[in-house]
């Protein structure tokens, strides 16, 4: 939908900045989430999770005419354990380097919010989240045979289990 930004956001012109999502940013986020999974979930279900306290974030990039939300974190925390919701980046700014300061701002919030741990699950196969979570910390702490559907007439794909501690980020809580 973004494509014709492409050569904005590739030429480095565009500056990117982070935030705490609102309900406004519901529309964005669906729109984002229906490009990076095969069932996306939509602006209600986003809304939702946001007006019952998830924490949630936002990748905004300045565009020509204004500022666009271009990617986001989202995670449920209960108690002292948090969980990755999703992840995910507009097509046009992956490959960018921006999904490390995405989580980690989103993993600091989520310390913030009372967290001391993040779990979350993923494909096996999906190269660009797996670098992303070891990176950030995350080690694998257990596997789901055939978990997730393949494309048609492909093998089922595994999902792995992965665990952050958050004990390095700062819980005080903050707004911002
Ligand atoms: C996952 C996602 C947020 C990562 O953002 P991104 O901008 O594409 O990631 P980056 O380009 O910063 O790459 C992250 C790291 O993965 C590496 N990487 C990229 N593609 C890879 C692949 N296919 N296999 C292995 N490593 C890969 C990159 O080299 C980079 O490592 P580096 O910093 O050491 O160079 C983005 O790809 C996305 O939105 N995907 C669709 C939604 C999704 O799958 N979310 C995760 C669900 S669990």
């Amino acid at each position: 939908m973004w494509f014709w930004l492409w050569p904005w956001f590739r030429s480095g012109l565009a500056r990117h900045s982070l935030r705490r999502a609102s309900v406004l940013d519901a529309g964005r986020m669906a729109a984002i989430h229906a490009e990076g999974f095969a069932i996306g979930w939509s602006r209600e279900e986003f809304e939702q999770m946001i007006l019952e306290r998830a924490v949630a974030d936002v990748l905004v990039s300045q565009a020509p005419f204004g500022h666009v939300v271009t990617g986001f974190a989202i995670s449920r925390v209960v108690a002292d354990e948090s969980e990755l919701l999703s992840i995910a980046l507009d097509t046009e700014v992956r490959g960018l380097g921006l999904s490390p300061a995405l989580l980690d701002r989103h993993m600091g919030h989520a310390a913030q919010a009372g967290a001391r741990t993040m779990f979350l699950e993923v494909a096996e196969d999906n190269g660009a989240a797996v670098a992303l979570y070891r990176q950030a910390g995350f080690a694998e702490i257990g596997r789901r045979k055939g978990y997730y559907p393949g494309t048609p007439g492909a093998a089922r794909r595994d999902a792995l289990t992965m665990q952050a501690d958050l004990g390095r980020f700062d819980p005080t809580p903050r707004f911002g």
